[in-house]
Parts: C-alpha cells; structure tokens; sequence
C-alpha cells in the first residue's frame, strides 16, 4: 500500500497546569489524508481544532504523536504549507498585490519581478480581486476582499498542503457563500491537498471530501469520518437536492448538538490507534454510522432502509 500524503499518527496536547493535574486538550488522533483530498473538521470550540491544525503547519508542537507529510516529520513551519486564518494576516502597510507578490517571492526567489507580478496577479483574478482593487491596502479593502487576497496568496505559493482555520467565519453569509465558491473553483483547479477548520456545516458539506467530527474537550478525539460523495462541481443550490443531503446535514448536526457531549472523555471503541471511524450515506439503519466493515458492504445508491431516525 502506498503511504497516504499526510499521516497524522496519536496526536496529542497536554498543558501542565500550576494547581491539579495537566489538562489533556485532545488525544489519539490518528488521520490519513490522501494527495488532493479536501478535509473540513468541525467541533466545539476549545476542543482543539487551532491547535491541531497549528501543529500540522509547524507552528506548534504536540505533546505526543507526530505528524508525517510527504514521508518527512513535520517540525517547524515551510513554504510547502500555506496557512489562511480568520483573522486575514495582511501586512497592513502592503498593498493587497504586494501581499501577493511579498509571499510568492520568497517561494521563487528566482523568478523576475515581471513573472512574480504576472502569477500574483493571475491568483488575484481567481478571486475576483482586480480592477484597481488590488492596489489598495488591507485597512481600504471589505472584510470579504481581504480574506479573498488572503486566499489567492496561500494558492499562489502553492502550497502542498493547504491549511485553513475559520477563513468564513468573520464574514456575512451572502459573501462567504460567493467566497466559498471560489474556494471551490480555484481548488479544483489544482490538486492541493485542504484542512479546513470551519463551525458551519453546510459549509462543510459543499467544500468537503470527507468530514471530520472532533468530540468536546478536554480530552477530546475524532470520533468519526463522514464520507461526502456528493458529486462535483458542487454548487450552494443544487446541492440540497441531493438525495443523501439532509441525511448527512442532520447527522452533523446531532453529532454537534448531542454525541460531541455523549462519547467526550470516551477512548476510540476501536483502541487508541485507530483511525476515527468511517461513516457514510446512504447509510443502512440511520442515524447510527455504519462501521468500516458495514460500509463496504452497502454499496452506493443503495436504498436507505429507515432514514427517519
Ligand atoms: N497555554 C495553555 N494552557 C492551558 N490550556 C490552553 C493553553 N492554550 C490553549 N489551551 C486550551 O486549549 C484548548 C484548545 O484550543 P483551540 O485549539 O484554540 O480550540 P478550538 O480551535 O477547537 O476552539 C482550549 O480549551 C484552551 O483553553
Ligand atoms: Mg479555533
């Protein structure tokens, strides 16, 4: 079998604490993501998301485990992973092009000035970001172009692997719609591998390949991979009338709303270094996931048996 792109093997984060014993944030992580797969993870907030998708970019570190990129440990941050947060790290005295040009410089210290401009530019225009937009500074520009240079410097640095925590989340829900599906586009046009945190599940369910659902903290872990097999291109219209839609939508939504509860603080019923288990729809007998040996079993398109729940 070849080695998945990234491996990510019994992650763990443990801070000490002054009185009483150390505080377990998550623990037993174990992810295998292929080359070009889009990942999204949800969870309640402390359960560790930053924390684990800091760790993936080097730039923290776990208290145990380790994460395998490429074959190679991953310590300390590189070019290869590019980082997108909520809160768009501009340089605020840069234009929104020379934040462009700024990045993709140090990746191709070679390149002439004419070619850096031309691929900064050509990533500004997947986003939608031209038209003398991209000579303005970060503080002249709306909260949804700043996230959209933001996007266009991480693709532009081509990045192996592309990490993103919340990019949406500040934005209202008509732009992070047009944004989202940018997202899409420019993603699909390269086979960038994504991890992306994000608290919105359809927002997860457009973008993603699988899902992963991360129990409440402390001593959180991810419980479970949900499959999304809904074909591409994907858009925000047409996806809900996908047949497995709303059955894969209430089934984030109770896994946030009551199992992130229920199963915090348990071990992975499958030991401590299994991978979360898998879960995909149509499944047989609704809401409970299907177990790894079950799905292989169902094949897709079959009916769904009690999809009432
Ligand atoms: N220095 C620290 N000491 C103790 N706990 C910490 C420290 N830094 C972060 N934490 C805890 O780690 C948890 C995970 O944080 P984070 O990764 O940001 O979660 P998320 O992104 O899921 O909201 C939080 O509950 C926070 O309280
Ligand atoms: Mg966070």
């Amino acid at each position: 079998m070849t080695r998945p792109f990234l491996e990510v093997q019994g992650l763990g984060k443990t801070y000490p604490s002054p009185q009483g014993p150390p505080l377990t944030v998550f623990r037993d992580v174990n992810l295998h993501i292929q080359k070009g797969e889009f990942v999204c993870i949800i969870g309640h907030s402390g359960c560790g998301k930053s924390t684990i998708l800091n760790v993936l970019a080097g730039l923290d570190t776990a208290t145990t485990g380790a994460v395998i990129m490429d074959g190679q440990e991953v310590a300390g941050p590189s070019l290869d992973r590019g980082v997108v947060f909520q809160n768009y790290s501009l340089l605020p005295w840069l234009s929104a092009l020379k934040n462009v040009t700024f990045a993709v410089k140090a990746r191709w210290p070679r390149w002439s000035r004419d070619k850096v401009a031309e691929h900064s530019y050509k990533y500004l225009e997947m986003v939608g970001l031209t038209g003398g937009a991209e000579h303005r500074k970060p503080h002249q520009l709306s909260g949804g172009m700043r996230q959209r240079v933001s996007i266009a410097r991480a693709f532009a640095i081509q990045p192996k692997l592309l990490l993103l925590d919340e990019p949406f989340g500040a934005l209202d829900a008509l732009t992070r719609g047009v944004i989202q599906e940018e997202l899409l586009r420019v993603w699909s046009g390269t086979n960038q591998t994504v991890f992306m945190i994000t608290h919105d599940v359809d927002e997860a369910i457009l973008l993603a390949d699988r899902i992963l659902l991360m129990t409440n903290g402390p001593e959180a872990r991810v419980a479970e991979a949900v499959s999304i097999d809904i074909p591409r291109p994907r858009q925000r219209t047409s996806i809900i009338h996908d047949p497995n839609y709303y059955a894969i939508r209430n089934h984030l939504v109770e896994f946030l709303a009551t199992r992130s509860k229920e199963l915090a603080g348990t071990a992975n019923p499958d030991g401590d270094d299994a991978t979360p288990q898998v879960v995909q729809f149509p499944t047989q007998g609704f809401p409970r996931p299907v177990t790894p040996a079950a799905a292989t079993k169902a094949p897709i398109g079959a009916p769904t048996s009690s999809a009432k729940g």
